[in-house]
C-alpha cells in the first residue's frame, strides 16, 4: 500500500543515491557549492524561478547561525553544542565560530544523511573538540543516548541546540511540536535552543502567495519537504522557552550586524529564527532580557531594540 503522506527526507534520507534529490545537496547548491548532482540543480532551480534570490537566504540563514553562534558561545558562555540536520560542511561551520571563542567548546554535528557524515568525518578527523554523528531528529532519545553524544557532551550542564533549517523538513504527521517538547524537557535548565523555519506569513499578501508556491515546489518537485508554516505554528516549537530579544523574527531582524545594504527582498520575509532560554528555577539571570511574548514576537514589525 502506497504511504498516503508526502515522502519526506525524515523518512527517506537519500545518502548516495544520486538519482533523487537530497535536502542536503539543494542547499548546498542554493549556497552555491559544488557537492550537489542534476536532480539537486532541479529543485533548486524550480526554486528559483518562483524567488530568484532564494540563494541569499540560505546565505542569510548562516549569517544567522553564526551571529547566534557567536553570542551563544561569546558572550553567554555557552561551550557545548548539539546541531542537529548539520549539513554539508560549508564556510564558517558551527564549530569553528563556536571555537573562535573558547577554543574549547564542544561540538556534536547530527545529520540522517549518510552523505553529510561522511563529509563531516572527513573535515573534523583532526579536531578533538568535535564530532559528527549519524542520527534522526525525530528520534530524540536514540539520538540523545547516541554514545558519541554522550560521551562528548555533559548532558547535565547547559547546552545549546541548533536547529537551523531543519524543522520545517518534518512533516506535520510527525507531530514536531511534540518532538521539540521532549528536547525541551530533558535539556538541562541553563540551556538554548536556535531554531531558524520556513514562514508562511498567511496573510494574503504577495509573500504569503510566494510561500504557497515555494511549499509546493519544495515538497511536489523531487524533494518531498519543506513546510512554509504560520509564526504560532512555529513559536510553538519553542514549549515554554523563554524566547531572548527580539524574539521569532526574520533573520535579519535578529541583532544584525549592521545597517541593511538593500531593501527586504520577498524571499527572505520567509525564514523566521529564535532562540530559546530554559531558564534556571529561582535564578534571574541579567545576561539578557527575554521576550515574555506567546507568539514569539515584541511589539514592533522590527523586533524594537534589535535595530541598530
Ligand atoms: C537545509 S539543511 C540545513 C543545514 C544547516 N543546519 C544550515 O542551516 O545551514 C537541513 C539538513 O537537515 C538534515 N535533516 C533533515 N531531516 C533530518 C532528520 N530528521 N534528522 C537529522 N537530519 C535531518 C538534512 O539532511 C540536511 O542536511
Amino acid at each position: 500500500m502506497s504511504d498516503p503522506t508526502p515522502r519526506t527526507g525524515v523518512r527517506a534520507p537519500v545518502g548516495v543515491d544520486t538519482t533523487r534529490a537530497s535536502i542536503a545537496r539543494v542547499y548546498d547548491a542554493t549556497l552555491g557549492g559544488k557537492d550537489n548532482y542534476e536532480v539537486d540543480r532541479y529543485v533548486r532551480d524550480k526554486v528559483a524561478e518562483v524567488a530568484p534570490r532564494q540563494s541569499d537566504v540560505a546565505r542569510m540563514n548562516r549569517r544567522w547561525l553564526h551571529r547566534v553562534v557567536r553570542y551563544l558561545a561569546g558572550t553567554v558562555g555557552i561551550d557545548q553544542f548539539l546541531d542537529i540536520g548539520a549539513g554539508l560542511p560549508t564556510v564558517g561551520n558551527t564549530h569553528e565560530i563556536a571555537q573562535q571563542q573558547q577554543p574549547d567548546a564542544r561540538v556534536v554535528y547530527v545529520d540522517n544523511d549518510p552523505v553529510c557524515n561522511i563529509h563531516g568525518r572527513v573535515l573534523l578527523e583532526r579536531n578533538e573538540y568535535t564530532r559528527f554523528v549519524p542520527g534522526d531528529l525525530t528520534e530524540p532519545s536514540t539520538l540523545l543516548s547516541h554514545a558519541e553524544v554522550t560521551q562528548h557532551l555533559d548532558l547535565s550542564r547547559p547546552l545549546a541546540l541548533i536547529l537551523c533549517g531543519i524543522l520545517h523538513h518534518v512533516d506535520d504527521a510527525l507531530d514536531p511540536a511534540g518532538i521539540m517538547r521532549r528536547y525541551i524537557d530533558t535539556l538541562p535548565a541553563g540551556s538554548y535552543v536556535a531554531i531558524t523555519h520556513f514562514h508562511d506569513p498567511s496573510d494574503g499578501s504577495e509573500a504569503h502567495d510566494m510561500a504557497i508556491e515555494l511549499q509546493r515546489r519544495f515538497t511536489e518537485m523531487g524533494l518531498g519537504s519543506g513546510w512554509y508554516r504560520t509564526r504560532a505554528e512555529i513559536a510553538s516549537y519553542f514549549g515554554d522557552l523563554e524566547l531572548i530579544e527580539p524574539g521569532l523574527v526574520e533573520l535579519d531582524d535578529w541583532w544584525p550586524m549592521g545597517p541593511a545594504l538593500h531593501p527586504r527582498l520577498t524571499e527572505e520575509r520567509l525564514l523566521l529564527g529564535g532562540l530559546g532560554y530554559k531558564p534556571v528555577p529561582g535564578v534571574v539571570t541579567s545576561l539578557h532580557r527575554r521576550t515574555g511574548s506567546k507568539n514569539g514576537r515584541l511589539g514592533s514589525r522590527n523586533g524594537g531594540s534589535a535595530e541598530r
